[in-house]
Formats: C-alpha cells, sequence, structure tokens
C-alpha cells in the first residue's frame, strides 16, 4: 500500500487549482440512468470513487467515455450514455467498497420502475443507515422490501411512481438525492420538506433541471419536483469541491502561509470562511477563488457540525488539526456522525493535546508536533494527518493512503506545488 511522507515546517504559498467535487459527481453520475440520450460532465475530478461508480453504471448498461479537459476546467470530461439499462441490481461486492452506490436506487427505480441495491452497511465515521431513503421512496409510492441484505424499491405494476409529500426528520444529503432522481420521472408531484440544501443538492437540481425535470425550491429545504415523461441528455459542469477548498486552507493556516484556492467559490463555504477568520486567518475572494493567509498562531475556535449552510462536518478533522497548533483550547461537537474521532488518536502520536468527551473535544493548543508514523482511517481524518504533518517537526509517514485517493485529487503534487516538501512512496 502507498505512503505518503511529509517532513514538516514548509510554508504553503502559491496557487492550488481545487477540483471538481467528488459529492457533487457521486450524485451526478448517476444522473446518466434517468435518459436513454448521452449526459457529459466536465470538470470531473480524478479520484478513486468517481472510477469505481463509473465501473458500476458500466454494470448498468450505461456506457462511459473519458475525453480530455477543456482549458476552463481541472478535470475531465465524461460522456455517459444509458441507451438501455442491462440491470437493475447493484451488487453488494460494489456497494460495500463504495457507500455512494446507494444513489443508483432512486434513478433505477424513476428509469425501470424497480431497483435491487446492497445495503451499503456501515463504514469507519458511523453505521450509516439508509432508512430515510426508503421512508422517502415509500411516501412517493414505492414498494420498499428488505431480503437478504438487499432493498428491492418498485413502482406500482413497475409503471411510475404516483408521487407524495415526505418530510425528512433529519436532514439526509444522500437520502434526498436519491428522493430527487426518483421524483423526476414519477407520474404526480413530489414534495420534500426539511430537504438537505448542501451545494451539491443544488448541483444535482440544476443537472435535473438541464435534462429536462421540473424542481421548484432549488437551495432551499422544500423541494416540488413536476414529475415528466421523460428526460433529456444535458452538458454540465461539475462545481468546485468546498471540502478540498477548506482542507488545503487549514494547510495553509497552520503552516502560516499564503494560498489562492483557485476555483473556489466563497459562497458555497461560508461557514468555513468564518471559522478560519475566527481563527485569525485572512480570508478574501480574489478573481479566480479564495486568498487564505496567516501568520503567527491559530486563535481558539468553538465548532459544531451542523447541515449546510452550517459548519460541514467534513470539514471537522481539518479544522482540528489545524487547531493543534492553535493558541488556547478549541472546543469541537460533531452533531452529524457518531464516530468522527478517528482521527484523535493518531493525532495523539504526533504530540497533539486533544480531549474527546462523547460528541465533543476539547482541543489544547501545544508548542509544537513532532512527525510520527500514522494510520489513515477514514478519508477527512487522512487529510488531519496530512494537515498536522506539514507543521510538525520532523518526518510523518501517512499510511493507507488508499483513503485520502477517494476524495482528493493529485495531493502530494498541489502541495509541492506550493512549497511542501511530501511525496509518495509506492508500496509496489
Ligand atoms: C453525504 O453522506 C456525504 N457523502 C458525506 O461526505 C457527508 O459527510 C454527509 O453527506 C453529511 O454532509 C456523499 O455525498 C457521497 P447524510 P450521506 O445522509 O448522504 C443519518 C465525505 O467525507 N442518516 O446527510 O451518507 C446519518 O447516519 C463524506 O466526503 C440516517 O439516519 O450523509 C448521519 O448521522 C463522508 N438515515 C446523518 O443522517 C438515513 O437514511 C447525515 O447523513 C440517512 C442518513
Amino acid at each position: 500500500m502507498d505512503q505518503i511522507v511529509i517532513r514538516g515546517g514548509q510554508r504553503l504559498k502559491g496557487r492550488i487549482p481545487i477540483s471538481g467535487a467528488k459529492n457533487a459527481a457521486l450524485t451526478l453520475l448517476p444522473c446518466a440512468l434517468l435518459t436513454d440520450e448521452p449526459l457529459t460532465l466536465r470538470n470531473l475530478p480524478r479520484l478513486a470513487d468517481v472510477d469505481g461508480f463509473g465501473h458500476l453504471l458500466n454494470q448498468l448498461g450505461c456506457s462511459t467515455t473519458i475525453e480530455g479537459s477543456r482549458p476552463e476546467d481541472f478535470g475531465r470530461v465524461m460522456t455517459a450514455r444509458t441507451t438501455t439499462l442491462t440491470s437493475t441490481v447493484a451488487p453488494y461486492d460494489i456497494v460495500r467498497k463504495m457507500r455512494a452506490s446507494i444513489l443508483v436506487l432512486g434513478p433505477l427505480l424513476a428509469r425501470a420502475g424497480e431497483a435491487t441495491v446492497s445495503l451499503p452497511g456501515g463504514c469507519a465515521i458511523g453505521n450509516r443507515p439508509i432508512d430515510l431513503h426508503l421512508k422517502a421512496l415509500e411516501a412517493f409510492g414505492a414498494e420498499i422490501e428488505l431480503a437478504s441484505g438487499y432493498v428491492k424499491a418498485s413502482a406500482p405494476g413497475g409503471g411510475r411512481l404516483p408521487g407524495g409529500k415526505f418530510t425528512f426528520p433529519v436532514v439526509s444529503v444522500g437520502a434526498t438525492e436519491n428522493a430527487l432522481m426518483a421524483a423526476v420521472l414519477a407520474k404526480g408531484i413530489c414534495v420534500l420538506e426539511n430537504a438537505a440544501r448542501e451545494p451539491e443538492i443544488v448541483d444535482l437540481c440544476n443537472c435535473l433541471v438541464a435534462m429536462g425535470a421540473h424542481i421548484d425550491g432549488i437551495g432551499t429545504e422544500t423541494l416540488t419536483i413536476e414529475g415528466v415523461d421523460r428526460l433529456h441528455g444535458a452538458t454540465y459542469r461539475v462545481m468546485a469541491d468546498r471540502i478540498e477548498a477548506g482542507s488545503y486552507a487549514c494547510a495553509a493556516v497552520i503552516t502560516e502561509g499564503d494560498v489562492e484556492l483557485v476555483g473556489a467559490k466563497a459562497s458555497e463555504m461560508e461557514a468555513t470562511l468564518a471559522s478560519l477568520r475566527e481563527a485569525g486567518a485572512t480570508v478574501e475572494e480574489t478573481k479566480g477563488g479564495i486568498r487564505v493567509a496567516m501568520t503567527g498562531r491559530a486563535e481558539p475556535v468553538t465548532l459544531s457540525t451542523a447541515p449546510y449552510p452550517g459548519f460541514a462536518t467534513d470539514m471537522q478533522a481539518q479544522f482540528m488539526a489545524m487547531a493543534t497548533l492553535g493558541k488556547g483550547a478549541s472546543l469541537f461537537t460533531e452533531t452529524i456522525f457518531e464516530n468522527r474521532y478517528m482521527h484523535v488518536p493518531e493525532l495523539a502520536r504526533m504530540g497533539c493535546d486533544i480531549d474527546v468527551r462523547g460528541r465533543s473535544a476539547v482541543v489544547r493548543g501545544v508548542d509544537h508536533l513532532v512527525g510520527a508514523p500514522v494510520m489513515a482511517t477514514d478519508l477527512r481524518a487522512s487529510m488531519s494527518l496530512i494537515i498536522a504533518g506539514l507543521a510538525a517537526q520532523g518526518t510523518t509517514e501517512v499510511n493507507r493512503v488508499y483513503h485520502l485517493d477517494r476524495g482528493y485529487e493529485r495531493l502530494e503534487e498541489k502541495l509541492q506545488a506550493v512549497g511542501a516538501d511530501i511525496e509518495r512512496i509506492s508500496a509496489g
């Protein structure tokens, strides 16, 4: 397994290109199942999960071709076309490796009137149920049955969903996405209340509208979808990855650097930028993105994760790493996932002072960190180890970097380009 080796102490200076958003790409790709016409996605990030989703689409009868990049994009162009579905089953061996595969449930149900998808099971950060996905689809008229680790969803008579209304008791990004993709081809009208409002949901809605869907309330917590008979193809550009941008911003702060996050959109990450300013960073919009600069140690922050537009749970581990060298004590509360402090024991190996009490953690700034061999456990925890390693004295070896490759495109290249002493050691 590959390893990433960092010799800390370099200040990051320069421009970091921000790739297309992983969590937008993973909900835009299944839209290709909703029509027999080609869907072309631009600015698609080069990530393991995107490749994995492409293979899943291929298994369902969707052909995918990768073209080069457009000059104004950092990512690739992929054209996906599902002339006819050859399967409506997403098998366990794929879903267990990539939870986002569950996002074929809604589009398969909409296109074919049925779908059989393996239950995804849990992951490092929590047990991650899909009950809200299923309740929303049932509210739209789907029949749901669970057997032998699979969920089978079907529309009455294998036709189109009648429509209906569902109010989410808990905000769920994935359940909102599955429900949206199921609703666009329904016979009637579907209403979602307390829907997720993440920018990736807006990206999905905008892509579906470009394909001919009728959606009202985009960007709000109430989405009204009037089903149409069919959707057509479209060309759509994946939004920039606000979590990648926020991750590199934390790296700039902990190294007292000065970077421009090229392609990042401030309007999509206001809570992150507000917390960076609370930490004492200079944060300003530029023509091409966002500049983040820092001198001295970070001020203490108090963060509680929340659904958008609150502070993103996907930014918690990275901010925690940044706070380890800050002044005073910072307080974190993780309200979304029940086990999202896997990075803490690894950061402690580098000399961090972090005290976890249930959903909360107190981070007391220390004078310095010491590089050490550490283990990546999940995507964002891995990035927190990279961020700490960039500022630690000595060498940090991050193992199991396949976690990183799921969500950070060309990470070591991007960091080398702004002065980090970082390399990937391929273990063959
Ligand atoms: C998406 O996961 C993201 N993944 C996650 O990013 C992100 O952390 C999460 O949204 C929250 O923003 C993708 O977009 C591929 P949820 P998702 O449904 O959809 C509970 C990353 O690092 N819940 O909004 O799975 C759930 O357990 C990844 O890029 C139910 O109880 O998240 C959690 O506590 C990690 N029942 C909360 O809701 C359900 O049916 C929010 O989960 C669904 C969710």
